[in-house]
C-alpha cells in the first residue's frame, strides 16, 4: 500500500500503531529506569564499596618473590586498566544525551581508574618491576589511544556486559591463585592474601558493573528485542578483551594468563557467554543465531510498522519482563527511602508488542 499512497501522505501516516509504544516512548522508558538505576548504584557503591587503592591494603605486606608469570599478569591487568580515561571519554561522549547513563560512566570511570591504580601499586609493591620501568610502560601505554569497539550505544552497551564478566572472572581466578588454590604445578604452594584482597575488591567492583549494564540490556531486550538481539549476535561474534590491539605483548600477557588458569577460549564460552545469556533470557548462541534467521524469513508487512512475533521465541522474554519489572520495584524502593516518590515516581509500563502467553494444556 506504502507504493500507491503519494509520498506526502506517507508522513501523514501515524508511525505507532494504535496500542503500541512509539520510539520516542520507548526511549523515555528506558532512560528513566537507567536514571533510577544510577542513583541506586552511586547511592550503594559509596555504601559498599568505597575503598581506596593506597589505603585499603597492605602494600608493604605483599610478597616480593612472586612467581614471574603473576607479574607478566598483574602488569596486563594494569595495562587494560590504565586506559579508564580512554573508555569513560568515549563512552561519555556516546551517551552524553542520557542523564542515567552519562552519569553513571563518570561514576563507572572513578571505579575502572582506581582498578588501574591499585594494580599499578601491586606491580610496583612486587618490587620486580622499577619505577622507571613502571614510568616507561606508562609512557608507552598512554601513546596509544583506546577507541570504541562499536559505532553505536546498543552495541557498546551490550560489549560492556560481556566485558565487565569477562574481567569479573579474570580477577576472581586471580584471587584463587593467590589464595593458594590453583591448579597448575608451576602455581602450587604460592600464596599472598594481600594480592587476594586486591583481586576480590576489584572483583566485586566489576560484579556490580556487569550488573548496572546487565539492567541496562535487559531494558533494551524487553522494549527493543529485535535490535537487541542482532546487538547481542554481532558482539558475541567478535569479542575480544578491551585494548587487546594496544598492549604491548598482548599475546604473551594472554598466553600466561590462560596457562595459569585465569582465563581462556573456554572460560569465555562457559563462564562468560552462557552466563550473560542465562541472564538475558537466551538458551544459547546457537538458538540466538536461529531465532534471528527466523525473524528475517516473516515477510515485512507495509513499510514495516507491523512487527511479528517470531522474535519472542527468541528469548525467555517472560523472564525478561520479570527481571525489567524487579528493577524498577528496587527504583521505587530506594525513591520511597528518599521521597522522589512524592514528586516523580519511576513507574513501570508493559511493552503491549510482547505477546500474552499461552498456558500449555495439561496434555501438552
Ligand atoms: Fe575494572
Ligand atoms: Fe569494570
Amino acid at each position: 500500500m506504502a507504493d500507491v499512497m503519494p509520498p506526502n501522505m506517507l508522513n501523514e501516516r501515524p508511525r505507532t500503531p494504535t496500542g503500541l509504544l512509539s520510539n520516542a516512548e520507548k526511549d523515555r522508558l528506558i532512560e528513566r529506569g537507567f536514571l533510577g538505576l544510577y542513583r541506586w548504584y552511586t547511592a550503594r557503591s559509596q555504601e559498599t564499596r568505597n575503598w581506596n587503592p593506597d589505603r585499603s591494603f597492605e602494600w608493604r605486606e605483599l610478597r616480593q618473590d612472586m612467581p614471574p608469570e603473576l607479574i607478566t599478569v598483574l602488569q596486563g591487568f594494569f595495562a587494560v586498566e590504565q586506559y579508564a580515561p580512554d573508555f569513560t571519554s568515549n563512552l561519555v561522549h556516546l551517551v552524553r544525551r542520557s542523564h542515567g547513563r552519562s552519569h553513571f560512566q563518570l561514576r563507572w570511570g572513578s571505579e575502572e581508574e582506581k582498578h588501574a591504580d591499585a594494580w599499578e601499586n601491586a606491580v610496583l609493591f612486587s618490587g620486580q618491576r622499577s619505577p622507571k620501568w613502571i614510568e616507561e610502560y606508562k609512557e608507552r601505554l598512554k601513546s596509544q589511544t583506546w577507541e570504541l569497539p562499536f559505532p553505536d550505544a546498543i552495541h557498546n552497551l551490550v560489549y560492556t556486559v560481556f566485558q565487565e564478566r569477562a574481567t569479573q572472572l579474570n580477577y576472581l581466578n586471580m584471587m584463587k591463585i593467590a589464595q593458594g588454590r590453583s591448579e597448575k604445578p608451576h602455581l602450587q604452594g604460592f600464596a599472598d592474601p594481600v594480592l587476594a584482597k586486591v583481586a576480590q575488591t576489584i572483583a566485586v567492583d566489576e560484579a556490580a558493573h556487569y550488573n548496572f549494564f546487565l539492567e541496562g540490556v535487559r531494558m533494551y531486550l524487553y522494549y527493543y528485542p529485535e535490535r537487541t538481539l542482532n546487538a547481542i549476535k554481532n558482539v558475541i561474534g567478535q569479542f575480544s578483551m578491551p585494548a587487546a590491539t594496544l598492549v604491548p605483548d598482548w599475546e604473551q600477557f594472554f598466553e600466561t594468563v590462560y596457562r595459569a588458569g585465569i582465563y581462556g577460549p573456554r572460560d569465555f564460552q562457559r563462564d562468560v557467554m552462557q552466563v550473560a545469556f542465562r541472564n538475558m533470557g537466551i538458551e544459547s548462541r546457537k538458538a540466538l543465531e536461529e531465532g534471528i534467521r527466523k525473524t528475517r524469513e516473516v515477510p515485512d508487512f507495509d513499510g514495516g510498522t507491523f512487527k511479528t512475533t517470531a522474535i519472542f521465541e527468541t528469548f525467555d522474554y517472560g523472564a525478561v519482563e520479570g527481571d525489567v519489572k524487579r528493577l524498577h520495584v528496587k527504583i521505587q524502593d530506594y525513591e520511597k527511602e528518599i521521597g522522589f516518590d512524592l514528586y516523580d515516581p519511576t513507574e513501570f509500563v508493559v511493552n503491549p508488542e510482547v505477546p500474552v502467553q499461552d498456558t500449555p494444556a495439561a496434555d501438552d
